[in-house]
């Protein structure tokens, strides 16, 4: 028996429900080398299962004992989906994930989405890896059954204090919120980010139309697709397409920037400077990586393009260097009395940037009160 603590040990002091929910295993989508999303359907009959975004689930796989801990990245609104009609469901199959989480997911019924990123040490992350028949060109293939643990039944209960909206906070006096994600840690912001964000293009946002979302998003450069020439894939850069598409679309209000480490810099090919220019998924651009761009939908930049989803293909800028507090966090928070910041990255990243955004101006910090810098660590 190992030292080190298990998920249930390091959150011991977290507030979690009482209720144990059966889920059912729906699909799995491979994302890149290192995570994949997994999709856990609410079985008909069932309690509701309740949740606030950023919030995570206990998680216990069929032979172990021991839960693992893993966050959930769809949103609530998913979780209380109609099922569909029995007639319709004998009829159909499962359709692939859809990066929006929009109206094909209606046919399925509620579910709860997480993306666990690949590690053999860990039980319920390495049962949740376990092979899987490789993806064909039926993209609706894996998530018809090719897995042996599709249909398996799995028990979780939810937990966590890393939520939106902010608990103390009034989300009326806000005028920003930003989301700092580093890798994985991506995860719980892009449920509340989703969550922030009204369904459909053209809806009402229910936060409040004053709020500004500004989301940085950091993370390592997966380089060129091989036989692309010059494009970087948003599809393999985890939950990024979602991301975009949420600013993209108007849905909230605020900008999306991203940071890619580790790679190439702007020695790479140039899709289309001028498209990601005028995306405007970035607030300002400082030039330094103006001419990269990664691409969205369609396997390249091609302007209004349209998908076989209907959403068009476009192009996003990032820069090549990682995301700082005092060049990045601090302009997206604006003044510091009406905004509130969540990280979630690497450990070091994390308390990083925590220390900054907190500590007194004196001693070259923001100046930010605690309770308007949420972090969640996940050791
Ligand atoms: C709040 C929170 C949210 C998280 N969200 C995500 C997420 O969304 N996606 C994601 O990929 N990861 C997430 N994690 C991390 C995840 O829970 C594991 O820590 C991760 O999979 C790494 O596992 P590891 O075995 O490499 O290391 P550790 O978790 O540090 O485990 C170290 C060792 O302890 C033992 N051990 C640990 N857990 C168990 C267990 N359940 N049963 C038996 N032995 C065990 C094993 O011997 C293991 O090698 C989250 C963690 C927390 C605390
Ligand atoms: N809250 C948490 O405790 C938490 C959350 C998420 C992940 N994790 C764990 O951390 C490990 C790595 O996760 P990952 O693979 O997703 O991340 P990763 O790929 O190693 O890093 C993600 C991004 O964060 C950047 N970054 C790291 N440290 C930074 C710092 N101090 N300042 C600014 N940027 C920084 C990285 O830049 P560089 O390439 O320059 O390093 C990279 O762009 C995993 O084992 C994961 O499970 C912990």
């Amino acid at each position: 028996m190992t030292s080190m603590p298990d998920h249930l040990e390091r959150t011991a002091a977290e507030p979690r429900d009482k209720s144990l929910h059966t889920v059912v295993l729906q699909s799995i989508k491979d994302v890149n080398n290192t995570t994949r999303i997994f999709r856990l359907g609410v079985p008909r009959d069932s309690p509701p299962i309740r949740f606030l975004p950023g919030q995570w689930l206990d998680v216990y796989v069929p032979g172990v004992e021991r839960a693992g801990g893993f966050t959930i990245t769809s949103t609530p609104r998913e979780a209380r989906l109609a099922y569909p009609s029995l007639e319709s469901e004998e009829a159909d199959v499962t359709p692939s994930l859809n990066e929006q989480g929009e109206n094909v997911e209606a046919a399925q019924g509620p579910y709860l989405e997480l993306a666990v990123q690949r590690s053999p040490e860990n039980p319920p992350a390495a049962w949740l890896w376990q092979e899987h028949d490789p993806p064909t060109a039926d993209p609706q293939s894996l998530a018809s059954g090719a897995s042996s643990i599709i249909g398996r039944e799995l028990r979780v209960r939810v937990g966590g204090g890393f939520v939106w909206p902010p608990p103390g906070i009034n989300v009326r006096t806000l005028r920003r919120v930003v989301f700092v994600a580093g890798g994985v840690g991506v995860n719980p912001l892009v449920s509340m980010l989703c969550s922030l964000a009204p369904a459909a293009a053209g809806a009402s946002n229910t936060a409040g139309t004053n709020l500004e979302v500004r989301f940085l998003y950091s993370l390592k450069d997966p380089g060129v697709s091989a036989g692309d020439s010059g494009y970087r894939k948003a599809e393999n850069m985890l939950f990024l397409e979602r991301i975009a598409r949420v600013f993209r679309q108007g849905r909230v209000k605020g900008s999306l920037e991203v940071f890619l480490t580790g790679g190439g810099g702007s020695g790479t090919g140039i899709a289309n400077a001028e498209e990601a220019k005028s995306t405007s998924i970035t607030g300002d651009e400082d030039g330094e990586g103006e001419e990269n761009v990664i691409t969205v939908g369609g396997g390249q930049a091609e302007g209004e393009n349209e998908n076989k989803e209907g959403n068009d293909a476009f192009a996003i800028p990032f820069h090549s260097r990682r995301c700082t507090v005092e060049n990045d966090v601090a302009g997206a928070v604006g003044d510091p009395r009406f905004a509130v910041v969540y990280v979630c990255g690497v450990p070091t990243m994390t308390d990083q940037f925590v220390a900054k955004l907190t500590s007194r101006r004196a001693e070259g910090g923001l100046g930010m009160e605690p309770h308007r810098v949420l972090c969640e660590r996940w050791w």
